[in-house]
């Protein structure tokens, strides 16, 4: 079994993520720690309670940095709506988020454990990359980190930059440059990896309350996407982090020299892949260049089954 901390900003694919993580025999999940990113910090911290106390998973949740390194806090109410978790009715969580600053609780329970443990960040890179800035050595406490963002090609906030990328470049060339084993898994796999109105139905089959619940995430997220990108179906792109821990022949990789742009005019957030290896430098992160979307979506089935 892999132990996992999971840093997120739910987020309607993060709230699935979640499920996932929590779901899956594979890992165990010690710990949520929250950031701002879809939304403000208070709503994604609000959000993670809720989804984990309707689905019944018993973890602490941690909130974190409410704004990014040195850049205001750019939020995505037009794909996730205004509380960032537009779609179900869920009721207000009774629990509350510890009071450690997630960063520090992400330290203590790293040096605490064991065994490395695996970090599986879905929202900006904020308290990752402070956690690394601010703690010599603690690289050697983790296992991995298998994050969503970024892009090889292209982005959706800009025309080159992918969300949780764009919002803190500063914290994820941190990460990038770290280290750590990472695995980027960027938009190019998740798009390929679409839940289709087929999909749907059969999530609303399982028939219990938190399938639902994935249901109305999901039928929400495919609005948008068919809205604004006219797209049939949704990619869940935080899940497919997940699930790489979970079973690593999900997605394929290739070893590759990353680097994210913090001083571009119009390409700020981007991350740069070198696939000739020619200019920057050693290759430095492991890159998702492929993905099995029905594995995929059979492993998320299979997670909201098991509620
Ligand atoms: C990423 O941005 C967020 O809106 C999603 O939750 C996901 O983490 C996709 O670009
Ligand atoms: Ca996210």
């Amino acid at each position: 079994m892999k132990e996992m901390l999971m840093d997120c900003d739910p987020g309607h694919d993060d709230a699935i993520a979640l499920l996932l993580a929590a779901a899956s025999p594979e890992l165990q999940l010690r710990g949520v720690t929250t950031v701002a990113g879809n939304q403000i910090l208070e709503l994604t911290t609000k959000n993670a309670l809720k989804v984990l106390e309707f689905a019944g998973v018993e973890v602490e949740v941690y909130a974190g940095c409410e704004k990014p390194l040195i850049r205001e806090l750019k939020t995505a109410p037009d794909v996730h709506g205004e509380t960032g978790l537009e779609g179900p009715e869920l009721p207000e969580p009774r629990g509350e988020a510890g009071e450690k600053h997630a960063v520090n609780y992400l330290r203590e329970e790293l040096k605490r454990a064991d065994e490395p443990l695996a970090l599986v960040p879905t929202g900006p890179l904020t308290n990752i990359g402070s956690l690394l800035a601010g703690t010599p050595g603690i690289e050697e406490n983790i296992e991995e980190i298998i994050f969503m963002g970024g892009a090889i090609q292209g982005g959706n906030r800009t025309a080159a930059a992918e969300f949780n990328i764009l919002v803190d470049p500063e914290a994820a060339d941190l990460v990038l440059n770290s280290g750590v084993d990472k695995t980027m898994v960027g938009l190019d796999v998740t798009r390929r990896a679409r839940f289709l109105p087929e999909d749907i139905e059969e999530i609303k089959e399982i028939d219990n309350p938190v399938a639902e619940m994935a249901a109305e995430l999901l039928d929400y997220f495919v609005k948008y996407h068919r809205r604004e990108l006219d797209m049939n179906g949704c990619p869940l792109h935080d899940p497919l982090a997940v699930a790489a821990l979970i079973d690593d022949t999900v997605i394929e990789t290739e070893t590759r020299p990353v680097r994210v742009e913090t001083a571009g005019r119009f390409t700020t957030g981007s991350t740069v892949v070198d696939f000739d290896g020619k200019t920057l430098g050693e290759p430095n992160l492991e890159v998702a260049v492929d993905v099995d979307g029905e594995k995929f979506k059979h492993m998320v089935k299979k997670a909201l089954s098991g509620f």
